[in-house]
């Protein structure tokens, strides 16, 4: 088969520091604080308001200083930008640079003051909210519709830190924005896996990666099942991150999974048209983890991570699971297949065995688009978690809250364990409701026993609109999180 070429993708904006807005910067723009007597400009902000009347500007455009309001007027031979900031908080702050970002669209240079309200984490925000919503993905013959701005000075004294922690997070959620997009006659398990390797290669993280012979011989039945019918065959591709500095190879050791099903059909227990749709976006716990493992050492994470990715395509044919079979998956634990469409579960199973009996890890996080309950439950706008340790669920819910990738926790609730039976195997696949509970409580037997969390992206996954730092497609939500989760300098702090 013939696969598309991946034409050149735009890149997010660079940014630099500056004391005093270059010559060149063809956009300017100024922070608006709200306040109760009024819209007040920020303090970087003398300059350009000497000449102009940006009062008279803001009033004209019913404009309070709300975060994320842009109001425009040209000052000199350049364009002014009045950026509402609201009351400068990381949240704000976050919106204020997604509008920018978006005022900006085509422009070479923007220079602005923004910095000069923002405390670090304020400035972070305001960094991650202008990089992300200036994401774009094309395969349009003619190019791109529109570019980021290409560069930004911020205004002020470099805060070096800040900024670089903004853009590593940044940078993730855009990289698992593109692979996420990136359509399913191109992206199969092989494609992700040389994508993969060669991030892995730029970050210096070390690779291993199964093919699916090896999976076959080595046990692992949930993954070979569900890949068995697609033309790209399944692949398990594991990548390791180790911490610098003295005591390293001590250093606790996380394990994070991450589902990988390059395309969803729902294989023999077909979907249809409709819920089809998206599902090439059903890897997108996979490129959460791969960009989260990318960033990890920009981040200064202290922990040992170790990433496994079960990579599959879940499509039809001849040789394809059939409901009612049954599979063994790595290990040993057999499970009825009662409906092929539960298939990220079968193979996060085995992913997680493989952890638990080979890694020695301390604790265990996986991330999938695992249920379309999750949806129902949600809505699109939060993200659903289960986890056995409440040390765990509370880092998850800081990290969540502080990056502007809500997650909420659902229970672990064992009054439906029995609905797990199976007649035959050691448990069904499909138990039917509370669907993302019984999918949680399906892989929870797979754990060992150790602490850890299930992130259940379905809900977030896609994007219905552009709003904020979000744009129109898929998300790479969970990206954020997780990396303001694993920066701490004691990620497991009160942990097991
Ligand atoms: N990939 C889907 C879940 C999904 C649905 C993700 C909508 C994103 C948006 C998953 O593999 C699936 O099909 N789940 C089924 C499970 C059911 C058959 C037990 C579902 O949720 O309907
Ligand atoms: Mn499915
Ligand atoms: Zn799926």
């Amino acid at each position: 088969m013939t696969r598309p070429l991946l034409p050149p993708q735009v890149s997010p904006p660079t940014f630099t520091w500056a004391a005093a807005t270059p010559a060149d910067a063809g956009v300017v723009a100024v922070p608006v604080l709200s306040h109760e007597d009024g819209p007040m400009l920020g303090p970087g902000s003398v300059e350009p308001a000497d000449d102009l009347d940006v009062f008279a500007a803001l009033a004209a455009d019913d404009a309070d200083g709300t975060a994320g309001q842009v109001t425009r007027l040209p000052w000199r031979d350049r364009v002014l930008l009045l950026v509402g900031v609201g009351e400068a908080t990381p949240r704000d702050l976050r919106t204020a640079g997604a509008a920018l970002a978006r005022a900006v669209k085509g422009a070479e240079q923007l220079a602005t003051s923004v910095a000069e309200v923002a405390d670090d984490a304020g400035l972070r925000a305001f960094v991650e909210g202008l990089v992300l919503a200036s994401f774009e993905f094309t395969m349009r013959s003619t190019g791109p519709t529109a570019r980021p701005v290409e560069r930004v000075v911020l205004l002020g004294t470099e805060r070096a830190d800040a900024l670089a922690r903004g853009l590593a997070v940044a940078g993730a959620g855009w990289r698992a924005r593109f692979l996420a997009t990136v359509p399913s006659n191109l992206k199969n398990p092989q494609w992700f896996v040389e994508q993969a390797t060669e991030i892995a290669e730029a970050a210096g993280l070390g690779v291993d990666v199964l093919d699916e012979q090896q999976l076959e011989r080595r046990g692992y039945g949930g993954i070979s099942a569900v890949g068995r019918a697609s033309a790209t065959p399944p692949r398990l591709l594991t990548l390791r991150y180790r911490p610098s500095g003295r005591g390293s190879r001590k250093a606790p050791h996380l394990v994070l999974a991450g589902k990988g099903i390059t395309f969803d059909s729902g294989g023999l227990s077909i979907k249809g048209a409709e819920l089809m749709v998206n599902m090439k976006r059903d890897m997108s716990g996979a490129a959460v983890v791969l960009s989260v493992m990318a960033a990890l050492a920009e981040v200064g994470c202290p922990l040992r991570v170790t990433a496994l990715l079960p990579l599959a395509e879940n499509v039809i044919g001849g040789d394809a699971l059939r409901p009612g079979d049954v599979i063994t998956h790595y290990g040993g634990r057999t499970t009825e297949v009662t409906n092929t469409d539960a298939e990220g579960r079968l193979v996060l199973a085995d992913a997680l065995a493989h952890a638990v009996a080979d890694l020695e890890p301390d604790l265990l996080v996986d991330v999938a688009t695992l249920t379309g309950a999750m949806k129902v439950a949600m809505g699109l706008r939060i993200g659903g978690y289960f986890a056995t340790d409440d040390g765990l669920a509370g880092h998850l819910d800081a990290a969540a809250a502080a990056a502007g990738e809500p997650l909420w926790r659902m229970p672990l609730a064992d009054v439906y364990a029995e609905r797990l039976s199976s007649k035959v195997a050691d448990a069904d696949n499909a138990p039917g409701s509370a669907q993302a509970i019984t999918a949680a409580l399906f892989l929870q037997h797979f754990t060992g026993g150790l602490p850890w969390a299930h992130l259940d992206l379905a809900s977030v996954g896609d994007a219905l609109e552009d709003r904020e730092e979000w744009t129109k497609g898929p998300t790479g939500f969970g990206a954020r999180a997780l990396l303001y989760w694993l920066e701490q300098a004691e990620p497991l702090a009160g942990v097991g």
